[in-house]
């Protein structure tokens, strides 16, 4: 039975948690794991987390849960900054590693994960969410086969509304330390889905801004912002695609937009992440009286659904395969 362990208990490690206790409902050919022991900055947090998320135990020191003989895998959801040392640790330690977006802050951090998750031999997932949805992955079916032609243009834009107030507190998020912002730190979601739908990006012309320039701190007063909430990027894709990247934390009414346009020679295809159950298509094929976009939802025949999932409105995020 795998064993498994949980750095960081805060948002992300909530939804990892989730994913843990539903391995065996969603997949019953599977063992179930064994949920041993989740680590977070204190004792008393990580015992509580660890009774709530139904783990064996809980440490205030997450070295224990990376020197714990009875974890064979580590899902790591802690703040940006930590993910270098604690990933590297987590490997050499010779544990699987899931470990949250963005990899590292820095190229050289993410740099050393990828030797070390080499040279362990273990699994290294990263936590690129998005890509898994069946109406992505039929997307990419489609430009396979060129049913929109060759395409000339991706424009993508990702916005959403959580550092929108300018008085939410400074937090994680607003620190160098966890990179630049909204380019690595949000835009790597986007980037992701770039990847598996066309490829890697060969040139970027970018440019950063910060809305809020200080922001309020629990103990009183205010301290100065060190991230850039919005990125807008001009690219070219190594296919030799243009493209356009767009993304702002800081957008008021946006809860979870990924918007993606795809303009090829012999039609489109657009998707929003905010009605991630369908996206539309536009065929140059159809008669021109017919012309038009058709929404096409997201049904069990678009993989990777499981049989047990009949219906889109049903939630595909638990039931995607692996
Ligand atoms: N895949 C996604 O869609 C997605 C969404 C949101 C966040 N994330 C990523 O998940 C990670 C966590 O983000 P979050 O929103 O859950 O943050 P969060 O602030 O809600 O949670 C972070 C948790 O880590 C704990 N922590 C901090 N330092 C620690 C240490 N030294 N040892 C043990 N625990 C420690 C904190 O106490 C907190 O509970 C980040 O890398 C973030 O970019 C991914």
């Amino acid at each position: 039975m795998v064993g498994v362990g949980l750095i960081g208990t805060g948002f992300m490690g909530k939804c990892h948690a989730i994913a843990w206790n539903a391995v065996g409902t969603v997949f019953p050919d599977v063992d179930k794991p064994r949920l041993v022991h989740l680590g977070e900055v204190n004792d008393d947090l990580a015992r509580r987390k660890a009774g709530e998320f139904g783990f064996a135990r809980g440490s205030g020191d997450w070295r224990a849960v990376v020197n714990d003989t009875e974890v064979d895998v580590v899902s790591l959801t802690t703040p940006n900054q930590f993910h270098p040392e604690m990933a590297i640790a987590i490997l050499e330690a010779g544990k699987h590693l899931w470990c949250e977006k963005p990899m590292a802050p820095s190229f050289a951090g993410a740099e050393a994960m990828a030797e070390a998750a080499k040279k362990s031999g273990k699994a290294a997932v990263l936590g690129y969410n998005y890509i898994q949805n069946p109406a992505i992955r039929h997307i990419g079916a489609l430009l396979e086969e060129k049913i929109i032609g060759d395409v000339n243009l991706v424009r993508i834009e990702m916005d959403e509304d959580f550092m929108a107030d300018p008085e939410a507190r400074f937090f994680w998020k607003h620190e160098a330390a966890s990179g630049y912002g909204a380019l690595d730190d949000f835009a790597v979601h986007p980037l992701s889905l770039i990847k598996v739908l066309f490829g890697r990006v060969a040139r970027v012309m970018c440019d950063m801004v910060k809305p809020y320039a200080d922001r309020k701190v629990a103990s009183g007063g205010r301290r100065a912002v060190e991230t850039y909430d919005i990125a807008s990027v001009l690219m070219h894709l190594e296919n030799g695609v243009a493209g356009t990247l767009l993304v702002n934390r800081s957008a008021w009414g946006r809860k979870g937009r990924i918007a993606i346009q795809i303009f090829g020679s012999k039609g489109s295809i657009l998707y929003d992440q905010e009605r991630m159950n369908e996206f539309q298509l536009y065929l140059t094929a159809d008669r021109p009286t017919e012309q038009g976009y058709r929404t096409i939802l997201v049904a069990p025949h678009h993989k990777p659904m499981i049989p047990s999932c009949r219906r889109p409105a049903m939630g595909w995020a638990s039931t995607t395969s692996r």
